[in-house]
């Protein structure tokens, strides 16, 4: 576990508690209680999953799994600026595979994860529901359309750099 796990399990150990209190140990109710833990935290780390599991009389295995079944949680922080590209089929066929290399080639990130500074995070997702802006990719849930791989990047450097308000 890693230092800034502790120190989020710590800070929020006692609204954790809470929300389990609530549920007073149902393991029906695993899915909400992880639902809103990552409201919370923005993520499940390793020994806010174990604070839950013991809980609940589960192996930390069991809650493990489900976290990994639903690409909804996450057990690994989310950047600053959390970008979200579309790998659907019309973004697909108008060049989103060669954004997303320019993008991991770049800051040095896959798809699920964050960059060490903890600013950026990808995501790589089905139909954002904007085809006719394709290849499009979302930035803390703002869309931006007809990317290409320079200008993919270009918009994201503008945000890392704090001048996105200004485009
Ligand atoms: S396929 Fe990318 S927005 Fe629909």
């Amino acid at each position: 576990m890693s230092v800034i796990e502790a120190k989020k399990s710590e800070e929020y150990r006692e609204e954790i508690e809470a929300i389990l209190a609530k549920y007073e140990g149902d393991g029906f109710a695993l899915i909400e209680i992880l639902h809103e833990a990552q409201e919370l935290i923005g993520y499940l780390p390793k020994d806010v999953q174990k604070i839950v599991a013991d809980n609940l009389n589960m192996a930390p295995t069991t809650v493990s799994s489900v976290i990994s079944f639903y690409n909804y949680f996450s057990d690994t922080p989310k950047g600053e600026y959390q970008v979200a590209l579309c790998k659907g089929t019309a973004c697909y066929v108008k060049g989103a595979k060669e954004i997303i290399e320019k993008i991991e080639d770049r800051y040095g990130i896959a798809s699920g994860e964050t960059t060490e500074d903890g600013k950026l995070s990808l995501e790589v997702v089905r139909c954002l529901g904007a085809c006719g802006l394709s290849p499009v990719m979302t930035v803390n849930g703002k869309a931006h359309g007809l990317l290409n791989p320079e200008k993919a990047v270009t918009i994201i450097d503008k945000y890392l750099n704090r001048e996105m308000e200004e485009v």
